[in-house]
Parts: C-alpha cells; sequence; structure tokens
C-alpha cells in the first residue's frame, strides 16, 4: 500500500469530452490522470468523435469508450446507470457551448446529457469554445445556472485561439487540468484522515537522515544514512491525518506531500530546532536521524593545509537529541531507534530504558538486504514497561509499509490502558 499522497488509489474518474478542437488535448489529460492513480472511462457525444476517434480513448484509458445511449450493446457493457454511479467525479473536458446549454435546461437526450441527471459524483466543466461564443449572453447565462446547480466551472485560458480569435476560450492545458482533480482528491482525502486518522489532531516531529558535523568550510564528518526510513514515516503519519514536521539532515530525498520541512546540518542545530518544536507543541517525536556520535571540538577557520603524514582532530561528543527531548517536563510520546550489527534486541532494549522512550524499533544493519541504503526494512518494535504490551515484530516490507505498521503500533500505544500497577 502506498502512502504517497501524490497517487490518489482507486478514485473514478468519467471523464467526457464534448465537441471541439480542445478534444485532442483530452486524450493527453487520459494519460495524466492515468499517471496520477486514477481509473479513467471516457464518454464521447458525437461532436466529440468528429475530432477524435473512441479508439485513441480506449487505448489510453485502457476501456472501453462509451458513445451511445440507447445501444443495447454498448449498454451490456456498463449501462449509464452504473456509470454514473461508478463516477467519483464527472469532468467533462472539453465542454462545448451546446453541453453546458443542455445541462443548463436539463435535457436528457444522449449519453453524456442522461449521465449529467443521473450521477451523484460532483460535476466539473471546462468550458473551451470561440471566444466570442464565450462571450455570448446565452452561454454566460447557462454558466451561471449550472454554477447555482452545484456544478464547479473551470475558467478557460485566454489567448490565441485555433479559429485565429485571440480571447478567453481555450481549455487549460492537460497538466493543470489533472493537478486541479489531484488537488480536489487530495483536499477531500485530507480532511477525511484529519478527522478520522490515526493520528488526527497530532502534531508529529520526525528527525531523519545524516547530520554533517563540520571540520573546516569545506570538510565534513557524516554518515551513509539515506533518511528514506523518516520521510516514509512522515508520509505515513501525514496520510494518518497528524500534522507533520520533518527536521532534515543532508539528504536528496523530495519531501513528502503536505509535510513541513526544515533542513539542518548539525547535530547541535538539529537538537536546536528539535527543543524549537517542543515549545510549538509536539505530541509525538520520532527519532530516525543517524546523529553524529561526535563533532569537531574546534572548526578551522579556513581549510585545513595537508602538511604532516598525520592529523589528529580531537572530537566531543554531541548532545544525544532524542534523549534530551525525553528529559524535558512537557514531553511527547517518545519514539527511537537503533541500528545495530549484534546483540540487537538486547541492545535496543536497552536504550528503551536508558534514554527514557516510549517505543523503540530496532533493526539489524548487518542484514545487508535491509537498513540504511536499502529500500526495505525489518523491525522489532518493543514499548516501554507502564505500556504493558507484547513487543512486536515487523517482517520484512517496504519502508513504506513498515512506516504504515509504526504509525498503528504509535497509535495503539496511545491509546493502550495502563494498567494501575
Ligand atoms: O545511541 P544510538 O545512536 O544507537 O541511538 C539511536 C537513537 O537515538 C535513534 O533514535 C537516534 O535518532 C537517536 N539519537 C539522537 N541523538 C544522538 C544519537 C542518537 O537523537 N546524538
Amino acid at each position: 500500500m502506498s502512502f504517497d499522497l501524490s497517487v490518489i488509489p482507486n478514485k473514478n474518474i468519467v471523464l467526457a469530452v464534448t465537441g471541439g478542437i480542445a478534444a485532442y488535448k483530452s486524450a493527453i489529460l487520459v494519460r495524466r490522470l492515468k499517471d496520477a492513480g486514477f481509473n479513467v472511462r471516457v464518454v464521447m457525444t458525437h461532436g466529440a468523435q468528429a475530432f477524435v476517434t473512441p479508439l485513441t480513448f480506449q487505448a489510453l484509458s485502457g476501456n472501453p469508450v462509451h458513445t451511445e445511449l440507447l445501444n443495447p450493446e454498448a449498454e451490456a457493457g456498463m449501462g449509464h446507470i452504473e456509470l454514473a454511479r461508478w463516477a467519483d467525479l464527472l469532468l467533462v473536458a472539453p465542454a462545448s457551448c451546446d453541453t453546458l446549454a443542455k445541462f443548463a435546461a436539463g435535457l436528457a437526450d444522449d449519453l453524456l446529457s442522461t449521465l449529467y441527471l443521473a450521477t451523484k459524483s460532483p460535476v466539473w466543466v471546462a468550458p473551451a469554445m470561440n471566444q466570442q461564443m464565450w462571450a455570448a449572453k446565452a452561454t454566460q447565462r447557462n454558466l451561471n445556472t449550472l454554477v447555482e446547480d452545484g456544478v464547479h466551472v473551470i475558467m478557460p485560458d485566454a489567448g490565441s485561439q485555433a479559429c485565429g480569435d485571440v480571447g478567453l476560450g481555450r481549455m487549460p492545458e492537460p497538466e493543470d487540468l489533472a493537478r486541479q482533480v489531484t488537488q480536489y482528491f487530495h483536499r477531500a482525502q485530507r480532511a477525511i484522515a484529519e478527522k478520522f486518522g490515526m493520528l488526527a489532531g497530532k502534531h508529529v516531529v520526525i528527525t531523519a537522515g545524516p547530520t554533517r558535523e563540520a571540520m573546516d568550510p569545506v570538510r565534513y564528518i557524516s554518515n551513509h544514512s539515506t533518511g528514506k526510513m523518516g520521510f516514509a514515516l512522515a508520509a505515513a503519519c501525514y496520510a494518518a491525518g497528524a500534522k507533520v514536521t520533518l527536521i532534515a539532515g543532508p539528504v536528496s530525498l523530495d519531501t513528502p506531500n503536505g509535510v513541513r520541512r526544515i533542513n539542518v546540518s548539525s547535530a547541535v542545530k538539529m537538537l536546536e530546532i528539535s527543543m524549537q518544536m517542543l515549545d510549538e507543541g509536539c505530541d509525538i517525536f520520532i527519532a530516525t536521524a543517524a546523529v553524529a556520535d561526535y563533532r569537531v571540538a574546534e572548526v578551522a577557520e579556513h581549510k585545513i593545509k595537508k602538511t604532516g603524514d598525520e592529523l589528529n582532530i580531537s572530537l566531543i561528543k554531541n548532545p544525544d537529541i532524542v534523549a534530551t527531548i525525553a528529559q524535558q517536563q512537557k514531553r511527547p510520546f517518545m519514539v527511537g531507534f537503533a541500528a545495530e550489527t549484534r546483540n540487537v534486541e538486547e541492545y535496543a532494549a536497552g536504550k528503551l530504558v536508558a534514554k527514557k522512550l516510549d517505543m523503540i524499533a530496532c533493526n539489524d544493519v548487518s542484514r545487508p538486504d535491509i537498513g540504511f541504503a536499502s529500500d526495505e526494512n525489518a523491525m522489532m518494535v518493543f514499548f516501554a514497561e507502564q505500556y504493558q504490551m507484547q513487543k512486536r515484530e515487523l517482517e520484512k516490507a517496504s519502508k513504506q509499509e513498515i512506516a504504515q505498521q509504526l504509525v498503528e503500533a504509535i497509535h495503539d500505544a496511545l491509546h493502550h490502558e495502563i494498567e494501575p500497577v
């Protein structure tokens, strides 16, 4: 299961294409909607078929194209009522003057106009026409009626038109339309997650990636952490309805959708920002960062020169970020990670107590198939004694799936009845 919110799973779009030169753009629109993860079925009016063939849309959508209302053969596949129920969105692009007029008048003399009346789904229209036809009083009157009826009108762009005119009436580019549709579903999905998600109403702060400890203006000490686990957790927490702040060391990963990211370099800076997050109000703190244990005692002001055969650099201990946060009076629910090469469970359980954590997830980084740079992970999760919860084994899976299971573990611990001892 993917928690990347840039891809919307299992949403159905009926794309209705009507007669106009912009119909060619709808072919690309199908591609973009499919890229974004939507299931697409195309309805074409007779006018649309004068511009593009149904075969084009069938090939691009991977589904038969619906063109007729009263054709027993076509209705045998998915009838107009089934199609109307299947749709999570009816998107009419391009929407011709004629279609807008039919919708406004409530006619039902072809497949699309019937579908419009039969569907409960939201309806979006992207009018595209000659600028004079757009400006016509009848068109504007029909649009006003549609808006009153709850139809969402995507305004046409201005510019040069296929007919040689210049003005309002161009259908927006397919990428732009696909983005608007995707954002609409994101917002709807987000509203549900914020209300009913496992971490609804929580502010989660996550540290991720390595830290960089400067030696001089050009060199540093760091490690191989990629930040993938922390970023996957940020996406999973957001999908679970939380507000998420990701304090990221230097990594080359895209910020998950909806997540606030604060880039840092050194461990000291990572701690400073983490403390600021406590002031802001933090409910859950997840420390996935591979923080450098030591930093250079005195960072050279200028580049260190190659002089003798040996170079001694004195290191001093970095603050332990997760342990410092755990010591604060108003502490959040604390989750730590432990990467070990041996005695994995024993060391992890020790860290849970030593760092005063509520939960710790540990993995064996000596296994070449999981851990640092891998896309997969396998973990053992321990809870602090007061939760009286059994340890959990998370079997090898993608970091996204592991992240989701960790969200569930956090949710369960937060809702666990703590029995009086
Ligand atoms: O002690 P160790 O580095 O193995 O502990 C790992 C856990 O402690 C991780 O959750 C890591 O993010 C956190 N940690 C920290 N600050 C440090 C060292 C580790 O927050 N200086």
